[in-house]
């Protein structure tokens, strides 16, 4: 995270994957709203199961918190069973929406084409795509994470423009990292971090890849979170495991640059 210079807020994201029900979600935020209420300089947002999204945008209302989903499909509407739309994450109130997370890639079958619609997709409705990119442990051991990162980035952006600095967010999720307690190295991420501003700044407009947000993912918590957020490339980060338990996030969001 650069310094007062820099007039991003570092966006600090929680990703509770398939877990908790809505009684839980009501709970998490009687706890968790009085720990971050006084919180101003930085950007949280929830990314609850579908089945709570609208009880967490009820009782964000009063917040400046923001909701965000953990997918969707790339139509807007159709015969497509099980499916959620961008249609109906902007009715509701969701300003952000994960895409391409590994979990989804590895089980779901979201290889970079259906990365790339989703992204393409979101882009042209109200929501801000938190791209998830990140290399396998084999490929860092090949020596092979820039290009990994690369191609799963010019993928996802192939054909489509970016208007501005807030419409996309990447997080940079290293997948050997996520769920394993094994955090990249704050200098390792902030490494793959750079590069992908440099490749950003091939793709888009140098301001936008200037401005726009780059997030580390992958066993974030209370102990690893200042030193992460004292790199100059980080701008957030986005929180699983950590994220279920309301005063670890609450710490997290109120993570203090050494
Ligand atoms: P983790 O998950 O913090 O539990 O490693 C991060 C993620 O998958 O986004």
């Amino acid at each position: 995270m650069k310094g007062a210079l820099e007039m991003k807020k570092p966006l600090i994201v929680a990703n509770w994957k398939m877990n908790k029900t809505d009684i839980w979600t009501k709970k998490f935020f009687s706890d968790f709203l009085p720990l971050t209420a006084d919180v101003q300089d930085r950007e949280i947002a929830i990314a609850p199961p579908f089945t709570s999204l609208v009880t967490a945008k009820a009782l964000t209302a009063e917040t400046e918190i923001k909701l965000c989903a953990q997918n969707m499909h790339w139509e807007l509407e159709g015969a497509y069973t099980g499916e959620i739309s961008s249609k109906m994450l902007d009715d509701i109130g969701c300003t952000y929406v994960i895409l391409g997370h590994s979990e989804r890639r590895e089980h779901f079958g979201d290889t970079d084409e259906r990365v790339q619609k989703k992204v393409h997709a979101a882009l042209v409705s109200d929501l801000v795509p938190i791209l998830c990119v990140g290399e396998k442990e084999f490929e860092r051991d090949s020596n092979r994470t820039f290009l990994v990162i690369e191609k799963q980035v010019r993928k996802a952006l192939d054909g489509k423009k970016l208007a501005h600095n807030n419409s996309l967010v990447i997080a940079y999720e290293p997948v050997w990292a996520i769920g394993t307690g094994k955090t990249a190295k704050p200098g390792q991420a902030n490494e793959v971090h750079a590069f992908i501003r440099e490749l950003m700044s091939h793709i888009c407009e140098k301001s936008i890849s200037t401005g726009m947000r780059i997030i580390y993912g992958g066993s974030v918590s209370p102990d690893n979170i200042d030193a992460l957020m004292s790199m100059d490339e980080i701008d957030g980060v986005l929180v699983g495991a950590s994220s279920l338990d309301p005063g670890k996030f609450a710490r997290i969001v109120k993570f203090t640059v050494e």
